[in-house]
Formats: C-alpha cells, structure tokens, sequence
C-alpha cells in the first residue's frame, strides 16, 4: 500500500478535472482530494472548498489530511492575466510561495507545478524552441510562470524541495471546458463545429501553436512525479511537445468528419499574445530524461474530440 496522500489544488480547471479521475484511478478515491475555489463542484472523490491565496487554510489543509503531494494548478491564464495583470501576479506567485513554503519546512514530499510555453517571448526561436535559449516573457502570466521557474529550481537546490514541473503547450480536451488561455480556441472550435457548423476563430489562419491532448497532459503530469528522482535533471520546467498546428489545418481536420464545416477569422488582442509564442518545442531532453512519450498526434485528436463530443451533446455522426 502507498502511502501517498494528494492534495489537487484549482481541480475545478481543465487539467484539474481530467488530472483527479486519473489520480483517484492509481492511487485509489481515499487517497486524494480535490480543492478549488468553487463552492460545490461534483467529485468521485473528497472535496475542500480552498482558496490558496490563504496561506494559513493551505497549511492546515495539508497538515490535517497528512498530504504527501500537491498537484499546484491553481493560475490565472494567459488571456485573463492580461484583464486582470495585479491579481495575475498575486494569484501565480503568491499560490505557488504558499505549497513551496511547506515543502521546505518539510512539511510536504513533493510538488508538481505546471509552467508554460508562455515563459517564451518575441526574441525566442520560435521553431523548435529549444529547452534552454532566450527566455523574454511579455505577458503577465508569461513573466509568473518564467518566475515561477526560477523560484522552483532555487528552492530545489537550496533546500533540496522535490518539485517537479512541465511547459504546458495548449491543451485539448472534451471532460472540462478551458478557462481564459490563448488556446482555447482548439476547444472551442470543436464545440461550435458540432452545435452550429461553423466557428469563428480569434486567432488567424496562420497561427500555428504547439499543442497537446489532455490525456497526454495528463500522462505527463503523472509521469513526471513518478519518475526515480536521479531522472529528475532540471527543476525548473521541462519542454514537452506532441503536435503543432495552426487554426486553418485543425479546420481541415474537423471537415474531414463534418464536410459542411466552415471557419471565420475575427483576430482579436489574444493574436498579439500568440505572435509572441513559439510554434513548436523541442522535447529532447523530457524524452531523454525521464522517457516522456506522446501519444496523440492531430487526426487521432480531432477523431476522438468528435467521437466523445457527440456522445455527450447526443449528436449523431
Ligand atoms: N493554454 C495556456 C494559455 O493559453 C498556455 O499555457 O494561456
């Protein structure tokens, strides 16, 4: 029997949502619990109302329920970061200072704290954006997360704290809706596209972004924290890369399923913040290091969406 107790905090969100299921699988219902700042969400598993702007609850939280490991996803995104760039900061830093604390007390085993292609900016590569190269954020929650990083590794190496972190590309799933990301057009499209047969897309045609199923995100995620630590090379975040595609090519896509399917582009201030993102990643040393391994690449993607999709709005094919 492990003995390992989670703590998944901001579960509510889209990595949350699909990251519990897939805990409560492994470890078993009793040996997680979700927290967000939501006041009744439905779990299979235990539920504590948790704002982890409030240290003292954190700490109690964690104590109380002898956790072991904290999932930390709870950030305000890309797009929101920027309405709201004062409480972007605060959210993502003071957030991440209030789990890091603890494990530095000793108090907590290990975290997993996920960055973002967002740490990259204008003066980065943007083919193949290597694991270490120009690191220039422009957006609030860009500079937190390149931020975030740093503070990871230094807590590493100065009290040895076990985090564990990846560079979350945008993430594609059908079980939770995204909120506030610059790639949330990859989900919304596929909703639009079953309820209305067309999509208007705020990002142009050519944008292309590096993307990544859930289940994949969600392998990631788990694999990194089981990972024997010796393959643990870099603590500040991992490069992990599946596929990159732009908004004209995930279009074609959706119309080889649904052939009347038409797309529309109205660019709008999420544009800026995409130019400014890489279009693809290199992973080399994630799959060196701890044997990261992706596993949907864009038509088994867009197949599955749709599949599960029409399931759940009861759409026929
Ligand atoms: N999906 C995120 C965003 O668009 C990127 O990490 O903000």
């Amino acid at each position: 029997m492990s003995d390992t107790r989670i703590l998944v905090i901001g579960a509510c969100g889209q990595v949350g949502t699909e990251l519990v299921e897939n805990l409560a699988y492994m470890y078993g219902k009793d040996a997680v619990i979700a927290s967000d700042i939501k006041d009744d969400p439905s779990f299979d598993v235990e539920y504590i109302k948790l704002d982890v702007l409030d240290r003292e609850k954190v700490r109690s939280t964690i104590v109380d329920n002898k956790i072991t490991e904290v999932y930390h996803l709870a950030a305000l995104l890309s797009a929101t970061a920027e309405q709201h760039p004062e409480f972007g900061w605060k959210l993502n830093m003071e957030g991440l200072f209030n789990v890091l604390d603890l494990a530095k007390e000793g108090i907590l085993k290990k975290i997993f704290w996920p960055s973002s292609i967002a740490v990259f900016g204008p003066t980065t590569p943007r083919q193949d954006t290597p694991q270490r190269t120009v690191i220039e954020p422009t957006t609030v929650y860009g500079i937190s997360k390149f931020a975030g990083e740093r503070w990871c590794e230094y807590y590493h190496n100065r009290w040895g704290v076990d985090v564990r972190s990846v560079r979350y590309p945008g993430l594609i799933g059908y079980k939770s809706l995204p909120g506030g990301g610059t790639t949330d057009y990859a989900v919304d499209i596929f909703h639009q596209a079953l309820e209305k047969g067309s999509y208007e897309c705020f990002l142009s045609a050519e944008t292309a972004l590096p993307m990544m199923y859930m289940s994949d995100a969600v392998k990631a995620t788990i694999d990194i924290m089981q990972a024997p630590t010796e393959q643990i090379k870099n603590r500040s975040s991992y490069n992990i890369s599946a596929m990159s595609f732009d908004p004209a090519s995930i279009g074609k896509e959706i119309q080889k399923h649904i052939p009347d399917f038409t797309i529309s582009y109205a660019p709008d201030f999420r544009q800026k913040i995409a130019d400014n993102w890489p279009a693809s990643i290199d992973d080399t040393d994630a799959r060196t290091d701890w044997n990261w391994q992706h596993s949907y690449d864009l038509p088994d993607l867009v197949d599955d969406m749709l599949k599960n999709l029409r399931t759940q709005k009861g759409v026929s094919a």
